[in-house]
């Protein structure tokens, strides 16, 4: 990180207590402690709802807050459930047919017609995949994820889906946790403006847009923060990072529009989020505002007493009910035991009621009531159409991260004669979708191999796996969607394999290696203790070296690796995340040059594991730069910073400008800076504006994203760009108030094309 040009600032605060002073609550807009945009009034629902609700027994409306999934045997059939009355929803059902037929069952059979909803993990992309989240926030390219997202929803829709589980934006400052991958990274800033847009994507202008599906935003809240990165282990947050780091996200969400919401499975703060009444009511309904509904994950209602916390499935549901839980995933404490509890007490009626009226009032809005079908004769029609091929492709161009470039490497000269193509991920079909990619066809995948020949010409290419990579623990999801297994099985084969990929490098004119991780590695219950390319893929890539040929690493993965040798010896490394079913295609288009790269790094890249977990918008410390206080044992820095990504060109930012370098507490400046492609290609480069508050009633962290854009410049072309500070952005939850604060007093601000950015200014915030 950069010098610390305010040690002396943390004195002010003493000096000055008169600086921090509260500001009229006219100056403080949305921020994570208001209420979030309120769903249009609908008086023709509420009472078409109310009607209903009169009508209802209590075993029915218990029933609308059941879940059932279809991927596993259920003990009461489906046709069963939806007839009488006993589930609302079903998950994990994906054909247009058995969603139509269950769902005339439900309409035409059941006593009150009330249609189902059809839930599914719609994370990135339907039939179509595209880039995992965490490549698409590397994109910086909000539009990006918001139009992904909805052709996403448009295939999904087609099939009968009316809800996705996503976005996920839960922030991870870990990468050994597997689900880092489903995120935006690390950063509240960034998440939020990806949060916000994915909703917009899969809802559309309203809920209940043709076309497109009900957001789900979870995992509510902390679930990233899991001690050690171990998936589902308890996180321990603090109020004001919970305020600052994990809850903004969730804020932008909803304040989106985001019709559901789904509760965690772990234990924040000592109280499993699902029984956790703070976040669920307190937080989301109390200051939030928020009219949706609230679905548990998966069986973490049932798991209130695996946890400790609950004595029983009867104790289970009443605590995770009155929470502020309206509907329960897969497990089946509601339905068999909340009657009950409402007889008993322990229940209201009046709890329940709402919990339905919301419920229902989402299936109203969805448009449910008046037509609930798909049309199955039509949906095949719709999906990985040339039109969704095009948008995923165009995605995987844009979310590549170029990590390194030494002398030019990359693009690949047209006039190279023969290229070896090595590692076990670059022709796997499943793997270039990712995890998360239950509706995907492997066989409509492009993989890097197919994407190489076809733009290099077959003749050039030469390939073959070099060593081959397996879990060491099978994945939950391996009989839904599985990686291919490996071929070889004696050490001999393995030696034999691994010499001929060397072989095909020494007598090609470059090697591409595409190495990483299998999608399963990636993923809910894909957490790892080291952070090292698995199996013997650091062996080949230093082999490769070693042969004196130029090396190209194409990482396919979505956690930072221990690339450290690599970030020293390889000469160009490209970031390519799992970029989707069109992944080869446009890692071909990258490698090629007919898109340059111009991703940024949405986490912190550790040199090793031992620096994990580690973020850049840490606090200052004393010694902060005194490189003896972290580690002895190795720098303190990490390999890349958050922000970070090299282009094929390169860029200056140079004239930073502020609008005005003083403003009141409430109003916006405009920050420029001249920015300009003093290189040889048409490329992007993205604006990153960063901020830090001196002095006030709290430490803040060192730096703070607060802006950025993404722009293309052509060669030599200058443009100045602007970026709106709106200091509402600089008001902080304060853990010395319990209360958002904006302070008057000195920031700093920087803008530049990384977390390490140079250009500074200050500006004082007046009253
Ligand atoms: C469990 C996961 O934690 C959640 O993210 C997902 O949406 C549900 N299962 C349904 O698949």
């Amino acid at each position: 990180m950069t010098a610390n040009p305010f040690r002396f600032a943390a004195c002010i605060v003493l000096l000055l207590p008169s600086l921090v002073v509260s500001l009229p609550k006219s100056a403080i807009a949305q921020n994570a402690t208001t209420p979030v945009a309120q769903l249009p009034a609908d008086p023709v629902g509420e009472a078409f709802v109310a009607k209903l609700l009169r009508q209802m027994t209590l075993e029915e409306k218990i029933g609308q807050m059941s879940q059932t999934p279809l991927n596993q045997a259920s003990e009461i059939p489906p046709d069963v459930l939806a007839r009488e009355g006993k589930v609302g929803s079903f998950l994990f059902v994906t054909d247009p047919v058995t969603i139509n037929h269950l769902q005339h069952v439900a309409v035409e059979q059941s006593r009150l017609h009330i249609p189902l909803l059809f839930g599914f993990d719609v994370i990135h992309g339907f039939r179509t995949l595209y880039p995992v989240p965490i490549a698409m926030a590397a994109s910086w390219d909000p539009r990006l994820a918001e139009k992904a997202q909805s052709m996403a929803a448009r295939e999904a829709s087609a099939a009968g889906i009316d809800w996705a589980f996503a976005p996920m934006v839960d922030i991870a400052r870990d990468p050994r946790w597997g689900r880092i991958m489903e995120g935006a990274g690390e950063d509240p800033f960034l998440g939020s403006k990806m949060a916000a847009a994915q909703v917009r994507g899969f809802q559309g202008d309203t809920i209940g847009s043709p076309g497109h599906i009900l957001a789900c935003v979870k995992h509510f809240a902390g679930y990233g923060a899991a001690l050690g990165g171990r998936d589902y282990e308890e996180s321990n947050i603090s109020d004001d990072q919970l305020w600052n780091v994990y809850f903004p996200p969730f804020h932008a969400a909803l304040n989106a529009g985001a019709g559901s919401l789904m509760s965690a499975y772990m234990d924040l703060n000592d109280v499993p989020a699902t029984g956790n009444r703070f976040l669920l009511h307190d937080v989301l309904r109390d200051d939030w505002h928020f009219q949706g509904f609230v679905v548990s994950d998966w069986e973490s209602v049932m798991n209130l007493t695996t946890h400790g916390f609950a004595s029983g499935p009867a104790d289970a549901a009443a605590r995770a009910v009155n929470a502020g839980v309206d509907m329960e995933m897969t497990s089946t404490t509601f339905r068999d035991t909340l009657a009950q509890s409402v007889k008993r007490g322990t229940v209201q009626q009046a709890t329940i009621d709402q919990a339905v009226h919301d419920l229902l009032m989402m299936k109203w809005r969805l448009g449910l009531f008046r037509n609930p079908y798909a049309d199955p004769a039509k949906a095949a029609s719709q999906m990985v159409t040339p039109e969704q091929r095009n948008a995923a492709r165009e995605a995987g161009t844009r979310v590549a991260v170029l990590l390194r470039n030494q002398d030019a490497t990359l693009p690949l000269n047209s006039a190279l004669k023969s290229i070896a193509l090595i590692g076990p991920l670059a022709d796997s079909k499943a793997d270039i979708m990712g995890s998360w990619s239950l509706a995907g066809h492997p066989e409509d995948s492009v993989t890097v191999l197919e994407g190489m020949r076809k733009r290099f010409g077959a003749e050039k290419i030469h390939y073959t796996t070099g060593v081959e990579i397996e879990r060491e623990q099978p994945s939950i999801f391996d009989a839904q969607f599985s990686s291919p297994k490996p071929k070889l099985t004696t050490e001999a084969e393995k030696a034999a394999e691994f010499h001929h990929a060397l072989d095909l490098i020494r007598s090609s004119d470059v090697a591409v290696l595409v190495l990483g991780e299998l999608q399963s590695m990636s993923g809910e219950r894909a957490s790892r203790q080291s952070l090292d390319l698995p199996g013997k893929q650091e062996q080949l890539l230093e082999a490769a070296v070693a042969t004196g040929k130029p090396v190209v690493l194409v990482l396919v993965n979505a956690r930072p690796l221990n690339i450290t040798w690599a970030s020293e010896h390889v000469p160009a490394i490209l970031e390519a995340w799992y970029p989707g079913t069109e992944g080869g295609d446009a890692i071909a288009q990258v490698l090629a040059g007919d898109v340059n790269p111009g991703g940024k790094l949405p986490v912190t890249w550790p040199r090793s594991v031992g620096q994990v977990p580690i973020y850049y918008a840490h606090n200052l410390t004393q010694l902060a730069n005194d490189p003896s206080s972290h580690y002895w044992d190795g720098p303190s820095t990490p390999l890349y910073p958050f922000g970070y990504g090299l282009s094929y060109t390169q860029f200056s930012m140079t004239n930073l400008q502020l609008a005005s370098d003083a403003v009141h507490a409430g109003s916006t400046v405009n920050v420029s800076v001249e920015v300009r492609n003093t290189g040889a290609r048409l490329g992007d480069d993205v604006v990153q504006l960063y901020t830090h508050q001196r002095a006030g009633s709290a430490s803040r962290p060192v730096r703070e994203l607060k802006g950025f854009r993404r722009i293309s410049l052509k060669a030599g072309e200058k443009q100045t760009v602007t970026l709106t500070l709106d200091t509402h952005d600089l008001g902080f939850w304060s853990p010395a108030t319990h209360h958002w604060a904006m302070e008057p007093g000195v920031f700093d601000l920087w803008v530049g094309d990384d977390s390490n950015a140079q250009n500074h200014a200050t500006l004082t915030l007046l009253p």
